[in-house]
């Protein structure tokens, strides 16, 4: 796991850029990962910016979302449909038909989780996945006791991540109590995974990703288990991590091969 604390949010956006920028240039067909929330949005505004001052083209990729609220009307802007076409798709060149989500208002949610599944792996896999964390430590909407090998599938959020998530909406009750979303198995295939925290708030769930013990009750700590993880925090984020030294020594003399 690469753990690398800057100072700002921007530090941060222009870093996951680059690695996402280095995937397209390999291979401009590239499958990413793309979450929601508020962690990714720098980073997508610089791939905004490069996409129109600097000709970064996402023109052949495509994209999975990790997740969906479960009921929410498919028009209202905080789906997470509309959210990533807001603050992703309208800033680049992506094909919006190339972006594909997990349904939360199927008949058969079960059946559509499945299809869900079988269409990324028809993809060929993720090749960068983009996430945030919860202050609970959920990754996409794995909540804690979520089982480490989790499909996607619908699951109840806590009463923590309704809070933290009702900035979004008018009230608390207004957020759906259930989502839609990629199990932790289904992140753990993906064959690079960026995860990105800023804020004090997210401070115990980074140290925790980062330093506990691997375990369903910090759901982020299964990211250890991948073999090509970068944690990117801002100083607030990465404020409760004990090895600080270390990652900064690590990052500072990263080797060049
Ligand atoms: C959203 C998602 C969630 C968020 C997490 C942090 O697609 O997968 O895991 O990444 O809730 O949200 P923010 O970034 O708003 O603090």
């Amino acid at each position: 796991m690469e753990i690398v604390v800057l100072p700002t949010a921007d530090d941060i956006a222009k870093a996951a850029a680059d690695r996402i920028e280095g995937l397209l240039g390999r291979r401009s067909d590239a499958v990413l990962g793309l979450a929601t929330g508020s962690s990714p949005l720098p980073l997508y505004k610089e791939l905004g910016r490069r996409h129109s001052e600097e000709n970064l083209s996402f023109a052949d990729a495509k994209a999975f979302l990790l997740d969906e609220y479960v009921g929410l009307d498919p028009d209202h802007p905080e789906a997470y449909r509309n959210v990533i076409r807001r603050e992703f798709v309208s800033l680049v060149d992506i094909n919006e038909d190339a972006v594909a989500s997990p349904s939360g208002t199927a008949d058969d949610i079960a059946a559509a989780c499945k299809a869900y599944e079988e269409a990324i792996q028809a993809a060929g896999g993720v090749d960068l996945q983009i996430l945030g964390i919860g202050t609970d430590g959920h990754i996409a909407f794995n909540e804690p006791a979520s089982s480490l090998a989790s499909r996607t599938r619908i699951t109840t959020l806590t009463e923590q991540t309704r809070e933290d998530n009702a900035r979004f909406f008018d009230s608390v009750d207004d957020v759906p109590m259930h989502v839609v979303t990629q199990g932790l198995g289904t992140i753990l295939e993906a064959r690079e995974i960026i995860l990105i925290a800023t804020g004090e708030n997210k401070a115990e769930a980074v140290a925790q990703l980062a330093e506990g013990p691997v375990s369903a009750f910090w759901p982020g700590t299964v990211l250890q288990n991948h073999q090509h993880i970068t944690v990117f925090a801002d100083e607030a984020a990465g404020s409760q991590l004990k090895l600080r030294d270390y990652y900064d020594h690590m990052y500072r003399n990263r080797p060049q091969q």
